[in-house]
């Protein structure tokens, strides 16, 4: 290393993120597949006495991290949520924390789409069919499933993704329901302008009238847990879920006993609760009949994460030159 600042990245990004990091700074790069456990983040950013550390969402990034090199002044998480550091930590600490909002909020939507589509008409099952050679001919009624036009989708949290969710719905001519801690209208307008049939309702409303219910809140310590066993035995028994959000967000126990008992139709979970979802773990025993499971991989278009990858590196050495973030997590979160 030389006199230059250093940077800790936690992970390998995309190289024009790692690109633009190196051209200034140090950088040192954990290289393996598995995250860095929090000890060995603490150790390498004290050996290294680092300037900035470069993070993923798996990253738990907590004060005894913070305290690791007194010289860290800047955090950039390599995500759009950051409930994995502690953002009262930094503030106190006086450590700038970056994120990259914004663009991965279409890329996150159309995932969302293919996953409301992938459970609604069954392909995961239809491909499994296939594979098991179980295909002798064409059947009137072989995984049968709803119709994703003209039906009712609800939206929980009416935040950018979805926003860009309920966008979409226009071209399936369906109806959108929303909740929100507050009626957001401009966006409504917004859409109906673009042909969107939208309206605000209750949560309660939500998940009472919905044919699937999409859920787009970050995790914080009130929206843990926020589909719980009383929204899920409140929706339609035809009903699919959808979480592209967090895992947390939906508590497992209770969507295990909502698929074992019927209460809904499917769930499409693209984050889930633990997170990596083991593959013993009892709600694989419902895939991919009642349950389509993804790896986290709604923003993982090839563009969006090296984009991602960019806006990492630029809150990184904004923050290394003490200048304001590009994109500051503190400041968003007020
Ligand atoms: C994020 O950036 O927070 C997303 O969850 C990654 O897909």
């Amino acid at each position: 290393m030389t006199n230059k600042p250093t940077v800790y990245v936690t992970r390998e990004i995309p190289a024009p993120g790692l690109e633009q990091l190196k051209e200034s700074y140090d950088v040192e790069v954990w290289s393996e597949k598995r995250p860095p456990s929090k000890e060995q983040i603490i150790d390498r950013l004290s050996e290294l006495e680092a300037d900035g550390l470069v993070c993923l969402l798996t990253d738990d990034i907590d004060a005894t991290v913070m305290d690791a090199s007194s010289n860290l002044e800047v955090i950039s998480t390599y995500s759009v949520g950051y409930d994995h550091v502690d953002l009262a930590a930094a503030t106190e600490r006086d450590i700038a924390v970056g994120h990259t909002p914004g663009v991965l909020t279409e890329t996150t939507a159309d995932f969302t789409w293919s996953l409301l589509a992938t459970c609604a008409r069954r392909t995961v099952e239809g491909y499994e069919y296939v594979r098991d050679d179980k295909w002798e001919t064409w059947q009137p009624e072989l995984l049968t499933g709803p119709d994703i036009h003209g039906a009712t989708l609800g939206i929980v949290g009416l935040g950018n993704i979805g926003n860009a969710v309920a966008k979409r719905a226009a071209g399936f001519d369906m109806t959108v329901l929303y909740s929100d801690v507050q009626q957001r209208e401009e966006a409504e307008q917004q859409l109906a302008e673009s042909g969107v049939d939208i309206t605000h309702v209750d949560q309660e409303k939500v998940f009472r009238q919905s044919d699937f219910v999409s859920v787009h809140v970050p995790l914080f310590e009130a929206t843990r847990g926020l589909v719980g066993e009383e929204e899920l035995r409140s929706m339609k028994e035809s009903a699919i879920l959808i979480n592209t959000s967090r895992g947390p967000v939906v508590e497992t126990a209770s969507l295990i006993k909502a698929l074992d008992q019927d209460w809904i139709e499917r769930a499409g979970l693209d984050v889930t609760d633990p997170e990596p979802l083991p593959a013993d773990h009892e709600l694989l025993e419902y895939a991919p009949e009642k349950l389509v499971v993804t790896p986290h991989l709604a923003s993982a278009s090839i563009e969006t994460r090296q984009k991602m990858a960019e806006m990492a590196a630029e809150n990184a050495i904004a923050g290394l030159q003490s200048n304001p973030l590009p994109n500051s997590a503190i400041e968003d979160d007020h």
